[in-house]
């Protein structure tokens, strides 16, 4: 790993068992669609006259698309009917963008990283928050590299409950204690602490700091600096 990435990093205790399976969360983590949909979220905002700016839109990372319109209306209520109009409209705007996706709107490092995974012989999925992840892990080129997809829509609850890893997990054939997951958002790394998992967080500590690993993002990461950190010690 480089340095930058280990000055940067903080390490909570967990119990060493050989990891056999990477599920990663997908937005914030293996592409910056975080940009995408602050914009599209900004012009439905914009043409609805509700307040919203780049801080506000930090809060939503995580959330479902709908938890993030209830978030922005602030308890301001509005008919079931106008709620999903204004859900399908955001969505519209925003596969615009995905349309739009090749594999350079893989993150730095990404692309390396899931080959060192791959030739380490381990699991690969991606459980996400969001609906358009099928369109988007195809967008980016790695649907091949990747064992299972899943969302929250799979499952009871979405996160910060435990539901989705377990989900990706269980489709992986695995238990939870062999996985480790690399999420960017608060309620990303709570969830999968929920289920037992090493957990990696990509950010500033402020934001995933509860992770068992702070790290900046996957740039400069090695799959051998991973198990080193939770299994080789
Ligand atoms: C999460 C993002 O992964 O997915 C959120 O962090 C987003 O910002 C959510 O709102 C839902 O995405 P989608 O594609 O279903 O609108
Ligand atoms: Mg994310």
């Amino acid at each position: 790993m480089n340095s930058s990435a280990s000055v940067m990093s903080s390490t909570r205790s967990v119990p060493s068992v050989a990891l056999r399976g990477a599920i990663f969360d997908m937005d914030g983590v293996l592409t910056d669609t975080i940009e995408f949909h602050y914009q599209t979220w900004q012009r439905l905002a914009d043409e609805e006259g509700i307040p919203f700016d780049r801080q506000a839109n930090e809060a939503l990372r995580g959330l479902s698309r709908r938890d993030s319109l209830l978030r922005m209306l602030d308890g301001r209520r509005l008919p079931e009917e106008t709620i999903q109009t204004l859900l399908d409209r955001k969505n519209q705007y925003f596969r615009e963008f995905v349309e739009t996706m090749t594999s350079e709107h893989l993150l730095p490092g990404v692309r390396s990283f899931l080959d060192e995974v791959r030739a380490a012989g381990i699991k690969t999925a991606v459980a996400s928050a969001s609906q358009n992840v099928y369109a988007v892990i195809e967008q980016l080129g790695i649907a091949e590299d990747i064992d299972t997809i899943t969302n929250v829509y799979c499952v009871d609850r979405p996160k910060p409950a435990p539901d989705v890893f377990l989900h990706a997990a269980e489709q992986l054939g695995l238990s939870p204690q062999d996985c480790v997951v690399f999420e960017d958002a608060e309620s990303g790394v709570e969830a999968a602490l929920a289920a037992k998992m090493r957990v990696v967080g990509l950010g500033p500590a402020e934001r995933v700091g509860a992770a068992h690993w702070v790290l900046p993002g996957l740039d400069g990461l090695h799959w051998s600096d991973v198990t080193a950190k939770f299994v080789d010690r």
